[in-house]
């Protein structure tokens, strides 16, 4: 002990790597529990910004050991590429270590990623064509090929071939890819072994023997909640479990070796992909948003849907993940806004008020966002470090979002830099012990 998992709390992109990087100073192990390189984290310090696909966002504190735990899936050259420009970049990247039993995403699930979002057409989830969704398919059905095949070329070989068989019909269109012959991609996969070996572990002890010690272990999402395969707004989600329940199985430790649960949310909302998003905006308040907020997509680029802040979902989310704290980032793009919305229950099609995440699909599809109207502030916060920094607008806006959600605000967010940030006296009495800092004194 302690462990502490830290989740998103919306639609991904609610600056987990920020803080995941500032807690790593305090921490010994950052694991990645679930989710591939759909995900972009980025950290920026001291000038330079970093955009982590798979590496745990622990990787730029010297000594902290990394793992990429067993639930993540791992495309071997996003993560090799990685590693080099780590390298490049004069990171020590001797602390990481893969689990030998996480999924490998192979050249067959990029295509069918592709494949299966040409065929739906309209319908399409916008999946960042990653391949993700294919490869916890075949983990599922039992065809997935580890990380610990890549050691063996008479098993890798085997496994793809039996992977291979039943997608026959579907990669009919690629079949003449060279990606596709099987020698090379043997070749190739055992070259990412060979690139890999030394980083490979069994990542579910050596958590568990740092938290045996008492160290402090970060378990970091990936996505966020809304995303979840299962309690997120299916079939428009990714095809893991981004929720803080997930980080046990993901990593291989027992629920009881969870203190802390911590759920980053941004103080407004963003989607990028398609999918219901009830408080989105739309026209100049949303472009607005979006480029003070700078709401392009860290992994593809894609610009990101930008709405209200959605408490009904935060709320949701607080439940599902059974939050101990709340991380409100990116409270400083909302400066200059006259006024603050934010959403505190729905109205159905049928005019019926919801005051919770509605299960039924077709009901959070046609579900508008009602709103409580809160003051704005104009003051930049980039400076602020306490909370008698900020404006009394901006304070009561945390107020009024802790007070609806029943979560404490540990952490606040006032620009993207590490040393932009508020840490709140609710967050240092709260936290798990060493986890934040002591309360900054009063100015
Ligand atoms: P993640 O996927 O949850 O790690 O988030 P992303 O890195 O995809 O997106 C969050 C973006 O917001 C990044 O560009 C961060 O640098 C930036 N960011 C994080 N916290 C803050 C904040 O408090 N204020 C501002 N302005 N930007 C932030
Ligand atoms: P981080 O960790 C935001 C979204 C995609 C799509 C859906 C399914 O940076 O917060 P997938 O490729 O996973 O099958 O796509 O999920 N998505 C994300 N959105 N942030 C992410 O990660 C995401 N990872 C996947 O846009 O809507
Ligand atoms: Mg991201």
């Amino acid at each position: 002990m302690p462990g502490l998992v830290l989740v998103g709390a919306q639609w991904g992109d609610e600056g987990k790597g920020k803080v995941t990087d500032l807690l790593a100073e305090r921490a010994d192990v950052v694991v990645r529990f679930q989710g591939g390189n759909n995900a972009g984290h980025t950290i920026v310090r001291d000038g330079q910004t970093w955009k982590l696909h798979l590496m745990p966002s622990g990787i730029l504190h010297q000594g902290t050991l990394c793992v990429i735990g067993n639930g993540v899936v791992v495309d071997p050259k996003v993560l090799t590429d990685e590693l080099e420009e780590l390298r490049r970049r004069r990171v020590d990247t001797s602390g990481l270590r893969i689990s030998a039993n996480a999924h490998l995403i192979m050249p067959y699930h990029l295509m069918l990623d592709h494949a299966g979002e040409a065929r739906l057409g309209k319908l399409q989830i916008g999946t960042t064509r990653r391949g993700i969704g294919p490869c916890y398919a075949d983990k599922a059905a039992r065809l997935g090929i580890r990380v610990q095949d890549l050691l063996d070329e008479k098993i890798l070989k085997k496994k793809i071939v039996t992977a291979l068989e039943p997608k026959r019909l579907s990669l009919r269109p690629f079949a003449k890819d060279p990606r596709l012959d099987l020698q090379a991609m043997t070749d190739e996969y055992l070259t990412y072994g060979h690139r890999l070996e030394a980083y490979i572990a069994d990542t579910s002890r050596l958590v568990l023997d740092r938290l045996d010690h008492d160290q402090l272990v970060v378990f970091e999402g990936a996505q966020g909640a809304l995303l979840d395969i299962d309690h997120g707004t299916y079939p428009f989600v990714t095809s893991s479990n981004p929720v803080a329940g997930a980080a046990c199985i993901g990593a291989g430790v027992g629920p009881k070796d969870i203190d802390e649960v911590w759920g980053v949310a941004k103080a407004y909302s963003t989607r990028v992909g398609a999918g219901p998003f009830p408080t989105e905006l739309e026209g100049p308040l949303a472009d607005e948003i979006r480029d003070r907020g700078h709401e392009y997509g860290t992994t593809t680029g894609r610009a990101r849907r930008v709405g209200w802040l959605d408490l009904v979902a935060l709320r949701y989310a607080a439940r599902i993940n059974s939050l101990t704290a709340l991380a409100l980032t990116k409270l400083d793009v909302l400066s200059g806004l006259p006024q603050l919305h934010v959403c505190t229950r729905y109205r159905s099609e049928e005019g019926a008020e919801l005051d919770h995440f509605p299960y039924h699909q077709t009901v959070l599809h046609h579900a508008i966002g009602e709103y409580e109207v809160l003051p704005g502030f104009s003051e930049d916060l980039s400076d602020c470090r306490t909370e008698e920094d900020l404006p009394p607008a901006a304070r009561e806006y945390l107020r009024f979002v802790a007070a609806f959600v029943r979560v404490p605000i540990a952490l606040v967010g006032v620009g993207p830099g590490r040393d932009e940030v508020i840490w709140t006296r609710a967050g240092a009495g709260l936290a798990v012990a060493g986890a934040v800092p002591p309360a900054p004194a009063r100015v």
